[in-house]
Parts: C-alpha cells; structure tokens; sequence
C-alpha cells in the first residue's frame, strides 16, 4: 500500500475510540520492526521522524527512500504515513519537500500569535499536497531530541484557535512529558483534556510522552478524545538493554558474533514485542 497521510487513519480511530501509534524512527531495523509489528497485527501506524532522527538517518529523502522500499520489499499492506515529529517551521517545509505524508509543526515555544500565523502558513502549504498537520499549544515537559518543553497544561481557547487554523489534529499539553516521569508526576491532566475535547470536538488529539503512562491511564484519555499516542523512549529503552545483554555476555566474541545482524537481531525483535504490546493497550489492532 502507498503511504498515506494520517488524518483519515485518526478520523477512524476518533470515531472507533481507539488509538493509532505513532513510533518513532531511529534506523533501518527500527523502521522494519515497526512495520513487521503493524503488518503482523493488521494495524496502520505512523512512523514519527524528529529532526535530529532525520538527520542521522541521512535526510528526509532517505528516509523516505527508505521507507517506500521497506513497505515494498515487505508486503506491508496497512496504512503508513511519515510524519515529521516536532519540526521546526523551516524543517516542516523541507519534509513536505522530501514526500512526508504528514508533518508536526511545533510553534509551542513562540507566543501564540506568532504560533499562530506560522501554522496557518504550514497548513496551507501542506494541504496544497495532501499532506496533514499537527500543531501544538501548550508545550510537553522534558527533553526530545533537543527540544525542551517546560511542561505546560494547554489552554482550552488557545487549542481552538489552533484548530481554526485548519489543522488536522491537536497536541495539547496534559501533564505529559517525553522521556521518563519523575517518582511525583501527578499523572495526566483528564479534567483538561475533557474541557478541550469538548471546546475542539471532532478534531483528534495527540498524546505526546507515551514512555511510562500506566496502561489504564492511556486507556482513559483515548476515550477522551486522544487518537494518537507517541511513544520513543520506552523502545530505545527495550533496544538498549538487548544490545548491553548481547555485549556483556560477550557473544559478539564468539564466532562471528561481531556480525551487526546478529548483534542487532534481539533489539530489533524488542523492538516488535514493544510495539505490539503498545498495540494491545491503544487497541489499534485489526483496524488497518
Ligand atoms: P517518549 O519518548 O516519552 O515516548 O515520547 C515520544 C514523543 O512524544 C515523540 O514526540
């Protein structure tokens, strides 16, 4: 199947009160274990680039390279699109450039009337190409890939007037973080979320900082309104600890263990158990 942009699969899952993944790309094995995990279990994904993913990997054009030659070369049938995670107002345009199907501009660090206007500018230049647009208000607390957000709850009002920008779903601060939460994190903001569903309606949300959040909780806001839940950390989390058991039980000096597949073949099967657990709880499957 061709990509496709996200916001039909949203629309769906808005509708269906379930939630599609977004999961963040990092290299090739990701990006196949990922789409081997959404095939298996028949469910459209979103694979989400940061900048500085997009970078490492080459550029926007290899990974969209990449990307079309993995869904073809495996027979993925279910719905993907590319979709570039936090961009800047200049990234956002490059990507549409290199074929993303979809594009993050996040203008949560200007003041909202500039955020505002920037979008308006995004979206159209998106939309001339079929491509959708987040955007978002009210920043996400920690770190992703050198973008810091201090944590804000979103303001209902300001959320519409991001919406009436045109865009086609929503990421609005909650209480939620990237990376892991601190001991004290007081959990998601589900009183907020409900006023701003009710003041956005039919436009889906985004949940950001998907590493951590206890399983019922995620549940909880997808029936509230949240369509998409992004998740990074948790599989770089699940990657990492494959690579260091491989390393220190010192297979890598055992025959040609120094072979990057095999070095790599357990993260990368982490990498497909993680995503099909997180299919499990957005509930996703059987829904391409
Ligand atoms: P985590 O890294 O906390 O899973 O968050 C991912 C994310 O929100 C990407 O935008």
């Amino acid at each position: 199947m061709p990509l496709v942009e996200a916001s039909g699969m949203l629309k769906k899952a808005l509708e269906g009160k379930y939630a599609v993944g977004q999961f963040n790309i990092n290299n090739l094995e990701w990006t196949k274990s990922i789409l081997l995990a959404c095939e298996e279990v028949k469910s459209p994904v979103i694979l989400g680039v940061s900048e500085g993913a997009g970078k490492y990997m080459g550029g926007y054009n290899t990974v969209v390279g990449m990307v079309k030659g993995l869904i073809k070369d495996l027979n993925i049938t279910v719905p993907v699109a590319i979709h570039l995670d936090h961009g800047s107002y200049e990234g956002a345009q490059k990507a549409i450039a290199a074929g993303f199907t979809s594009v993050m501009f996040d203008g949560s660090h200007y003041d909202i009337e500039e955020n505002l206007q920037k979008t308006r500018e995004i979206v159209k230049l998106a939309h001339e190409k079929g491509i959708s647009v987040e955007a978002e208000v009210g920043s996400i607390g920690g770190e992703e890939d050198g973008v810091v957000g201090k944590g804000e709850v979103a303001d209902p009002k300001e959320c519409l007037q991001l919406v009436e920008c045109g865009i086609d779903f929503l990421a609005a601060g909650i209480g939620n973080i990237h990376g892991a939460y601190p001991e004290n994190w007081e959990g998601l903001d589900l009183e907020v979320l409900a006023e701003i569903q009710k003041t956005v309606g039919s436009v889906p949300m985004v949940l950001h900082g998907g590493t951590g959040i206890p399983a019922k909780m995620v549940q909880d806001a997808i029936k509230l309104g949240i369509s998409k839940v992004n998740v990074n950390t948790e599989l770089q989390w699940a990657f990492a600890a494959e690579v260091r058991n491989y390393i220190e039980a010192g297979k890598d000096k055992e025959g040609k263990g120094f072979d990057p597949r095999k070095i790599l073949a357990k993260p990368a099967q982490a990498i497909i158990d993680g995503v099909k657990e997180k299919i499990e709880i957005f509930g996703s499957a059987h829904k391409a």
